[in-house]
């Protein structure tokens, strides 16, 4: 089925001016993107966002991270887009992620990894709700 999921261009990215290459490799596996905006996340959105790891030790440092500089929020579409997206970025560590993905190709570490992409149909829905309305998403 032709589904959504969430995605983000990290700031480690955005940095290096790798927004259109990263999107071209999101395209190429066959995603669309049907909404797109760059914004620079304050500390409250990222520590809303990432509220599931608010235990882990990682979790300052990637609101850190996440707040560093700006980043790229999109919404992709396409048959499985969840399990699409998750193939073609790759593992979270770069160390561990196949190569001809996204990760291995431009991610500098396990935290400036490059990209962010929803785990499941259900978080999707959620982080597309957390940074999107609606009318902004145009398929
Ligand atoms: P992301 O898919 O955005 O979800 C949580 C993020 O935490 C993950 O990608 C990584 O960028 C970041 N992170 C930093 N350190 C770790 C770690 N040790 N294990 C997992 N994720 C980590």
């Amino acid at each position: 089925a032709v589904t959504r999921t969430f995605s983000i261009i990290k700031p480690d990215a955005t940095r290096r001016n790798l927004t259109g290459a990263v999107t071209k490799m999101l395209e190429d596996a066959g995603l669309r993107v049907v909404a797109s905006k760059r914004i620079q996340m304050t500390r409250e959105q990222a520590e809303g966002f990432y509220a599931v790891h608010k235990e882990r030790p990682f979790f300052g440092e990637l609101c850190d991270f996440m707040t560093s500089g700006p980043v790229v929020v999109q919404v992709l579409e396409g048959e499985d887009a969840v399990k699409r997206n998750r193939d073609v970025m790759g593992a979270t560590n770069p160390a561990d992620a196949a190569d001809g993905t996204i990760r291995k190709t431009f991610a500098e570490g396990i935290e400036a990894n490059s990209v962010h992409g929803s785990d499941s149909d259900e978080n999707a829905a959620i982080e597309i709700d957390y940074f999107f309305d609606e009318n902004e998403i145009v398929g």
